[in-house]
């Protein structure tokens, strides 16, 4: 089993498109895919039609002591062999809980070690907040894809973001491959071409050489839910940003439960 963490510190960048579009490509393929819904935002869960009312059972149960499995709160979804955990606003209440209760950072990697052999991939939409629920994502994934948006000012996001993931690096004493998917690209502005020049300058070997233009099909996020393949420029970006991230050979294979 392989866990991504799919995180950026700001928001609006892709990060739920990008686990959607992942997720559905590896699950398509055959792959047994979970996906887990980090944010109390829930942009996931309710792509999928998961309704807010009343709270679904999901990703805060991992972190009370109600000893919900993750097995357990994993649904069904549309898509063959895709199954998801939903989030709830409950967990914006847990960063709070997080400061005073040890251990909690490493509560997601405990409960994925319990179903290693159920799942090929594990995808985790990261919140845009530094806190217990990114921490616990980046200390149980065996990579990092970060989505970043080509302008200038996302830039300076991604410096924060790969210096957190180096951070996070080098307490847990495991490496933590990251790869920068640059999206939500228009190679009409001068920006947006100079952003993703700088971008490959400064992080080469680290960067999709593509780029995930801007697609208005994408933004229609519960078509991305269903397993008729979506068209259009983005859809296809996606499939080979997919493609490219699972021929990057240096992740490391976790040990067998
Ligand atoms: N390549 C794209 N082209 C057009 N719209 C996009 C693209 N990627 C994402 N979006 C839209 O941009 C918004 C932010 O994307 P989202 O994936 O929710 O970002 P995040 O999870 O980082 O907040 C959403 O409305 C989404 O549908
Ligand atoms: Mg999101």
């Amino acid at each position: 089993m392989q866990a991504w963490a799919i995180a950026n510190q700001k928001g609006g960048v892709g990060k739920t498109t990008t686990t959607l579009c992942l997720a559905r490509g590896l699950a398509l393929a055959g792959q047994r895919v979970l996906l887990i819904d980090l944010d109390p935002h829930a942009s996931l869960t309710r792509a999928f039609g998961v309704p807010a009312n009343p709270p679904p059972a999901g990703t805060h149960d991992l972190f009370d002591n109600s000893g919900a499995s993750l097995a357990s709160l994993a649904r069904a979804t549309q898509i063959d062999g895709l199954k998801l955990i939903a989030a709830q606003p409950a967990l914006a209440t847990l960063e709070r809980r997080g400061a005073t209760q040890p251990g909690l950072g490493l509560a997601l990697g405990r409960a994925l070690h319990a179903v290693q052999p159920l799942y090929d991939h594990v995808l985790l939409d990261c919140p845009p907040t530094l806190g217990l629920l990114m921490v616990n994502a980046l200390a149980a994934a065996d990579r990092l894809v970060v989505p970043t948006q080509t302008d200038p000012l996302a830039l300076h996001g991604l410096a924060d973001m790969l210096r957190t993931a180096e951070m996070v690096e080098r307490s847990r004493r495991r490496p933590l491959p990251q790869h920068v998917l640059p999206t939500l690209y228009d190679r009409r502005t001068r920006s947006g071409v100079h952003s993703l020049e700088l971008l490959h300058d400064r992080y080469e070997g680290r960067v999709w050489p593509g780029a995930v233009p801007m697609d208005t099909r994408l933004r229609d996020a519960p078509a991305l839910t269903t397993a008729i393949a979506p068209s259009g420029r983005g859809a296809d970006a996606y499939r080979r940003a997919l493609a490219w991230l699972l021929a990057q050979h240096h992740v490391p294979q976790r040990q067998a439960a």
